[in-house]
């Protein structure tokens, strides 16, 4: 899977035009296919993308013995945990994907023991489970960590109140996820607010679960019994790949429709885009971007949803790196999210780090050359760059951009794009 020796070359300069359709959103994918495991029924979901990430959770769904057929054309998933075994704690599966800890909280409402390889640290940060065991243990969950394996257990899920010290989204999803079978009523306090919480408390509800307040700061889950066979389930846009395709008219000077977007979600972004000086028209799901007028710097500082989403701040950064003047970019979610500030750097960029703080001046050119996508958004920050760089951008370790972008180069040559892939 990982094919280190995959590029994708862009050649510059170039004017967008046109539309691009947005896929359905990874990062809400993600959750809603690990919460078909609560539910030993046959569960359909519509337009999933083809992401690497998605076929990992695919595959090892089926090395757990679940039925899964999954057509990349359509996009329909359909999903039979039934026969579901218990995890091979040295799945490598496991190990692929920092999400794949989600498994931990429907796992153990389904068999009260999970034990699971500890996810490692990845590029953007250590990303510890703290919370998300602390959610468990306030719910009888006992876990120990030892050995490189998180093991927990539990007679019986009971509901309770829980307050995150910081809303994490994984979190807030994992213990979701354990609550909708517990005995009796869950709250979750300081709970991350993110759409794609949202999402999944409306994919749980179509099962049968009872959860109020999701996409707020309090959650209430009601336990049930059981669970009800659901109607086949959409679930919303990609709100980080529409924000992506914006930057992208920005960062060219350019016009674009984007479709399939929700104002609402989007709304940290657009606000910004607004600030730089970039218009947004917004009818339905159809957006229409004009990148075309003098651009302002400005200062952002990421926050959990409703704040400006980290998940935007290296495709922003790139935008920024050629806007003139001096924007301030405050990363306060993760601690190790400027690994694409050397990358921009090579490309001609000019910007300090000091801590969590990136100084970015804007440069009035970038000039192509060999890149690193050192991780999924500093991917797509790659790419951007590479579209207003003079030359050719020749930008590596792409795997981490198939993780969330499906079909990205194909959406931007439909835009006009030079851009393709080759396997050196
Ligand atoms: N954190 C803790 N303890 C925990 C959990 C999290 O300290 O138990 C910290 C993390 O170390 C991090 C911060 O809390 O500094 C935020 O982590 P969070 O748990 O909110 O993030 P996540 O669930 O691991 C999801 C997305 C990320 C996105 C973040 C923040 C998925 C599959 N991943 O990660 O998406 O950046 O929320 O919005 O939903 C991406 O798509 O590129 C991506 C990295």
């Amino acid at each position: 899977m990982e094919d280190n020796m995959e590029k994708i070359i862009v050649k510059g300069g170039r004017e967008l035009h046109g539309e691009v359709d947005i896929s359905i959103a990874k990062n809400s994918v993600l959750p809603i296919i690990v919460a078909t495991i609560l539910n030993p029924t046959e569960i359909t979901l519509n337009k999933v993308p083809v992401l690497e990430d998605v076929i990992v959770l695919i595959n090892l769904l089926r090395e757990l013995q679940c039925e899964v057929d999954f057509s990349p054309i359509t996009g329909e998933l359909r999903i039979n945990t039934s026969n579901l075994k218990e995890l091979d704690p040295n799945s490598e599966l496991i190990r692929k994907m920092r999400a794949s800890f989600l498994i931990m909280g429907p796992m153990l409402a389904r068999f009260g023991r999970c034990k699971i390889s500890m996810p490692g640290g990845c590029n953007i940060g250590s990303r510890p489970i703290d919370l998300h065991l602390k959610g468990f243990k306030n719910l009888g969950i006992e876990s120990e960590i030892g050995y490189g394996y998180v093991e927990a257990k539990t007679e019986r899920i009971v509901g309770n109140r829980i307050y995150l010290d910081f809303p994490s989204v994984g979190a807030t999803e994992n213990i979701m996820m354990a609550a909708v079978l517990a005995d009796g009523d869950t709250i979750i306090e300081n709970a991350a607010e993110e759409p794609e919480i949202w999402d999944l408390a409306r994919f749980l509800n179509s099962m049968g679960a009872k959860i109020e307040g999701a996409g707020y700061g309090k959650i209430t889950i009601h336990g049930v019994n059981e669970l009800k066979r659901p109607k086949p389930f959409t679930p919303i846009f990609d709100r980080i790949e529409a924000g992506t395709f914006m930057v992208a008219a920005a960062i060219t000077n350019s016009k674009i429709t984007i479709n399939g977007v929700n104002e609402e979600h989007l709304m940290p972004t657009l606000e910004k885009l607004k600030e730089i000086g970039v218009q947004c028209t917004i009818t339905g799901e159809k957006m229409f971007v004009d990148g075309t007028l003098r651009k302002n710097s400005v200062d952002i500082k990421t926050m959990p949803y409703p704040g400006f989403p980290t998940d935007m701040q290296p495709q922003i950064m790139a935008l920024l790196s050629l806007t003139k003047g001096v924007s301030v970019i405050t990363e306060t979610v993760f601690e190790n999210r400027f690994m694409h500030v050397g990358e921009l750097g090579r490309l001609g960029a000019n910007i300090k780090i000091d801590g969590r703080v990136a100084i970015v001046d804007g440069v009035s050119n970038l000039t192509g050359c060999e890149v690193k996508a050192t991780d999924l958004r500093a991917g797509a920050a790659m790419i951007l760059a590479g579209l207003a760089a003079n030359g050719q951008t020749e930008i590596g370790d792409i795997y981490h951009i198939d993780r969330g972008y499906t079909n990205i180069e194909e959406k931007f040559r439909n835009l006009g794009a030079d851009i393709y892939r080759v396997h050196r």
